[in-house]
């Protein structure tokens, strides 16, 4: 968009449409090339972006922020700057940068050349073998004033990938080294003050009392109301910027943890019940707050102790010895009960894992413990494992009630048993009245941050082992969906399966054995098998939820594996058998936050799950709002808005399992009868027990336990397989028998 000697011109609509790089592109849009110029900045890091997870409203050039977002989503390390050309010039890295332009364009700027005031940069839309071209200062501000997008590969949040630990807490809380710094300093404030403070009163205390001086008493009044300001002023600060540090760690702590929640695979959840998982989670705020609140506490308290011990010291060594043996025997007893203590602790949190679990289990499953009447079983379960966590917290509170007994003489001496000493010692000419109440003053002192020391340590092994609680979910293997990790094809949507063996976790017996098949694109087909003969799990194979089967599947001519998770399954759209509604109105649910969708897809995809008669139905339409759990739709309404859900992204692949097993008769025949037009242009996976809503599918895929037995369109199976002819006649005469599950009507053609 500049000509060789350097011109720059205005790109986008309203110019004569050539942009930054020379090459006239009329067919890009500014929007178009903010996304291209990102996205190869992104490449030459390695990471392929996804435009899906770019968020901007459409129709307007995307601003900083969301391109910064859309980098940063994507592992990359990036930031918005306003620039001048003195700067951008003198950037060091060989990294492509960002240049977003004045009229919502953007340049790419991948070479510095200060020697001749120049840059070089390319053509975002332009194929990457583009040569660059220079551009110089003046050329450059005439279209942009300085906004300008920096990226890297991440090196510098060490604590994103590692293993959730008290180290990894600790460095996440470090990363706010200024904060920190101004905390100790605002406690250094106070406990120098407080010495001084201290010190200045032994001094002036001989003098009034000796001297009977009020006016030195006055002064000494108004040198204690000054300290009580500053003080009151520095702890203010002290509190203010941990309650600052607190939130912010917190901020980041639940980023991190809801970003690993849903990492997870789905086998994770399988395996391990809610309760559980969330009473592990819990565990992580308790060890934040430990982190910003009691550590950062007591390291402060030690500062003040060692500030404050050589000027005990000095102001009485007996006195001082004594205080500090008393200390160090507290600190000791309370160690001694610390591995008694941590065995019962165990203890008692394994069984509130129990009662967590009962308790989320009759929540969630509150429906058949109605339904069955087993609330009593319920309710004895909730007594039974409540009795349990009682007796364990019992337990725990008499064995820590103990080291609170045994400290409590100790600081009682601290407090009153030094006084007296002090007197002695007083009386005896060894100690002035003065430095008797300067050292009850400081001693004082000595007693909070020692405590704070030693519950330190008694919550030490409380927070191990809440670390170990938090790291069990933290720390499970993630998904591989990086969004720059794997191929991101567009799928035509041919799907083969060549030798495929699988077995879950833990199972003894295959799930799939040895399975061969091939569905081309474009194409419907049905999977049809006896209970636990493997049809969900091909198509949790084809999802990616579980990756380590044996032989090959392939998309097209992609290995499944080489593709990348997101990419993948947004290509796909899934039904199960049962699905879940979120809160909010019914377009929502549908447009489930995915960008660049409209009412008009939203209608569009209605209208194909047959959904779109009963939603007009209700009064408010497509903004009706759908509470937790989706309780004013019914079951089969729910079921056509997760099919609608599934179509509204136009996906290449629309699988759905057991989709239509939960609708009742005139809503399946609805779906049924749309069924020829929801596979149009896309491949279509369809598992269902009842045959009859397989009959017009191009081929039937038979399985028996994990094998294929057969494959063809339905006619031919009839005719024959013998398994699917059984499955067949069981139907089709049960169908005879009962005229109440009323046949689709594709069923009574010709059988
Ligand atoms: N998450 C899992 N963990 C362990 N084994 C599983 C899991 N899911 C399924 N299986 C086992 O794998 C086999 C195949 O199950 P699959 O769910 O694919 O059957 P299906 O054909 O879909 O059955 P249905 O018609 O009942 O839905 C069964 O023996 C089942 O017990
Ligand atoms: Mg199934």
């Amino acid at each position: 968009m500049h000509s060789p000697d350097g011109q720059l011109q205005q790109s986008g609509p309203g110019s004569d449409g050539t942009p930054v790089t020379g090459i006239p592109q009329p067919g890009v849009s500014p929007i178009e090339l903010r996304v291209l110029a990102v996205m190869a900045a992104a490449r030459y890091h390695g990471v392929q972006l996804d435009r899906d997870d770019l968020r901007f409203p459409g129709g307007q050039p995307p601003e900083p922020a969301a391109l910064v977002d859309w980098l940063r989503n994507a592992g990359l390390w990036a930031r918005g700057v306003r620039m001048r050309w003195r700067s951008l010039i003198g950037l060091q890295s060989s990294a492509p940068v960002v240049l977003l332009l004045r009229d919502g364009g953007a340049a790419l700027v991948v070479r510095t050349d200060p020697a001749r005031d120049r840059v070089w940069t390319r053509d975002p839309a332009a194929e990457n073998d583009s040569e660059p071209v220079p551009v110089d200062a003046a050329a450059m501000e005439a279209v942009w004033d300085g906004e300008t997008i920096l990226l890297r590969a991440d090196r510098g949040n060490a604590y994103d990938n590692e293993p959730f630990s008290l180290v990894w807490l600790a460095r996440l809380v470090w990363t706010d080294r200024k904060l920190m710094r101004e905390i100790f300093l605002a406690s250094l404030m106070m406990t120098v003050l407080s010495i001084v403070m201290m010190l200045l009163v032994m001094g002036v205390v001989g003098g009034v009392v000796t001297y009977r001086s009020y006016n030195t008493l006055a002064l000494l009044s108004l040198l204690l109301g000054i300290a009580m300001l500053f003080e009151g002023f520095f702890g203010y600060i002290r509190r203010q910027l941990t309650i600052v540090l607190g939130r912010r760690v917190e901020a980041r702590v639940n980023l991190e943890m809801f970003k690993r929640i849903l990492g997870l695979p789905i086998d994770f959840y399988e395996i391990n019940q809610a309760g559980a998982i969330m009473y592990r989670l819990g565990h992580i705020g308790k060890v934040r707050d430990f982190l910003t609140g009691r550590v950062l506490t007591t390291l402060l308290d030690v500062v003040t102790l060692l500030l404050l011990l050589p000027v005990l010291y000095v102001l009485n060594p007996i006195l001082a010895s004594l205080s500090l043996v008393a200390a160090i025997l507290m600190v000791l007893i309370i160690v001694a009960f610390i591995r008694p203590i941590r065995r019962v602790y165990l203890r008692y949190a394994d069984a509130e894992i129990a009662k967590s679990t009962v308790l989320v289990e009759s929540v969630r499953g509150i429906r058949t413990v109605k339904s069955l009447g087993l609330e009593p079983q319920r309710k004895e379960a909730w007594d039974s494992t409540t009795a349990a966590t009682g007796s364990w917290k019992l337990e725990l509170q008499d064995l820590i009630n103990w080291p609170q007994t045994l400290v409590h003489p100790l600081e009682y001496f601290m407090r009153n048993g030094v006084l007296l000493v002090g007197v002695y010692l007083a009386i005896n000419g060894a100690m002035d009245a003065g430095g008797m109440l300067a050292f009850m003053l400081l001693s004082g002192r000595l007693s909070g941050p020692i405590a704070g020391i030693a519950r330190m340590m008694e919550e030490i092994e409380d927070i191990r082992n809440a670390v170990s609680m938090a790291a069990s979910v933290m720390n499970e293997k993630p998904e591989d969906a990086r969004p720059g990790i794997g191929l991101r094809p567009r799928f035509a949507g041919a799907i083969s399966f060549s030798k495929v063996s699988f077995s879950y976790p833990r199972a003894k017996s295959r799930a799939l054995d040895n399975i061969s098949f091939e569905i081309p694109a474009g194409s419907s087909v049905g999977l049809v098998g006896r209970s636990g003969s493997g049809k969900s799990t091909i198509t949790r194979l084809l999802q990616g939820i579980n990756r380590d089967y044996e032989g090959y599947v392939k998309l097209d001519r992609d290995d499944l594996r080489s593709i990348n998770l997101t990419h993948l399954r947004r290509s796909f759209g899934v039904v199960l058998q049962e699905n879940f509604l979120f809160r909010g109105s019914i377009k929502d649910n549908l447009i489930a936050g995915r960008p660049g969708l409209t009412m008009t897809d939203v209608v569009r995809a209605a209208r194909l799950a047959g959904a779109e008669e009963f939603i007009e139905r209700m009064p408010q339409g497509y903004e009706t709002f759908i509470e937790e759990g989706s309780p004013n739709v019914s079951g089969g309404q729910r079921q056509r808005l997760a099919i609608a859900r599934a179509l509204i992204h136009d996906p290449r692949l629309l699988i759905l399992d057991e989709a239509t097993s939960a609708l009742d008769p005139e809503s399946e025949a609805l779906v049924n009868a749309n069924i020829a037009r929801m596979a149009h242009g896309r491949t279509m996976v369809v598992v269902s027990h009842r045959l009859s809503s397989l009959t017009e599918m191009d081929q039937i895929i038979v399985l028996d336990q994990g094998s294929v037995m057969d494959v063809g369109p339905h006619r031919e199976l009839v005719d024959r397989c013998p398994v699917y002819r059984q499955l067949w006649l069981q139907q089709t005469r049960y169908m005879q028998s009962t005229r109440a599950a009323a046949p689709a009507p594709v069923l009574a053609q010709g059988h």
